[in-house]
């Protein structure tokens, strides 16, 4: 009656996506405990590694968890144990992972009633606490694995994407809190329709990009148009970043999720680690602390 998970970071945007597009990491990401209990309800005993609310309603492992219990209609409740290793407010989904392991682990201690579509949908009622709004691109791809597209919210519709064998990412950490509704509330109303072409553009050849391994496509494809240029402000040292690892090598560059993550995209892990390189040559000389993670794609 006691399970212990791994639920990994995610990268969510990837460029060209904006709230549909995501992928999920091989290496990192938070340890969780669930243990069911007697008394109904869930309850949240422990938290490890950061200060995150532990009254359920307010946490989004807590809300995410009441949200599944409730559609399952069980006489008993669930405890939530977080280990968290994913700062919250980093642009890797920490929040999402919290959502997201809660309901995969208490889905498998009730014997998988649910499905991974419905187990999103859970998770993002946790999600919409931390972001002010209910999006799954950080979500899907933790439960799903891999790289997944969002097709629509209302029904919910999760479409699971190939990742080629030697997609690796380096992200680069800069230790700096960004909330995700102050980053959002950044970003433009409406666009033009020259700007949604190219964006739709190379959201589709990204897609096809994955599909057929083609990694100079997967590179033309990862530009952003419409979202980068109004949150890399939020982010020291953004464009030297970018364009320092693009000369090592990498396929592409973008703000993870609303940052202030920085992840780039490389073919093999050789390339991956030389783009690490390249992010620590440029935050090393500044004052802000970093953390540099490298990871299959999985
Ligand atoms: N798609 C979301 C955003 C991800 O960029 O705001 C962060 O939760």
């Amino acid at each position: 009656d006691t399970i212990k998970i791994f639920s990994p970071a995610t990268v969510a945007n990837v460029s060209c996506g904006f709230d549909v597009l995501g992928f999920c990491l091989d290496s990192v990401g938070d340890d969780m405990i669930i243990r069911k209990t007697k008394s109904k309800g869930i309850t949240i005993s422990k938290i490890e590694g950061y200060s995150l609310p532990l009254d359920p309603e307010e946490n989004v492992a807590g809300v995410a968890g009441l949200a599944i219990l409730k559609a399952a209609q069980v006489n008993f409740g669930f405890d939530i144990e977080i280990h968290k290793r994913i700062k919250p407010g980093s642009g890797i989904g920490s929040s999402s992972a919290s959502a997201s392991g809660t309901v995969y682990a208490i889905n498998k201690l009730l014997g998988k009633p649910f499905n991974k579509t419905q187990l999103t949908a859970f998770a993002m009622k946790g999600e919409a606490v931390a972001s002010g709004n209910e999006h799954a691109d950080n979500i899907a791809p933790g439960l799903f694995g891999g790289f997944t597209l969002v097709k629509s919210l209302n029904p919910l519709e999760i479409i699971e994407l190939p990742t080629p064998k030697e997609l690796y990412v380096t992200i680069v950490h800069p230790q700096i809190e960004v909330k995700t509704s102050e980053a959002r509330a950044l970003l433009p109303k409406d666009i033009s329709l020259k700007k949604g072409m190219a964006q739709w553009a190379n959201v589709g050849s990204l897609v096809h990009g994955l599909h057929t391994s083609d990694y100079g496509l997967i590179s033309r494809s990862l530009v952003d148009n419409i979202v980068e240029p109004h949150r890399k402000q939020l982010i020291p040292y953004f464009d030297e970043a970018k364009s320092l690892a693009i000369q090592s090598g990498a396929l592409g560059v973008g703000i993870s999720g609303s940052g202030p993550s920085i992840f780039a995209l490389s073919q093999g892990e050789i390339k991956s680690k030389q783009v690490a390189k390249a992010f620590q040559n440029v935050y090393k000389s500044t004052t802000i602390d970093f953390k540099i993670y490298t990871s299959k794609i999985n």
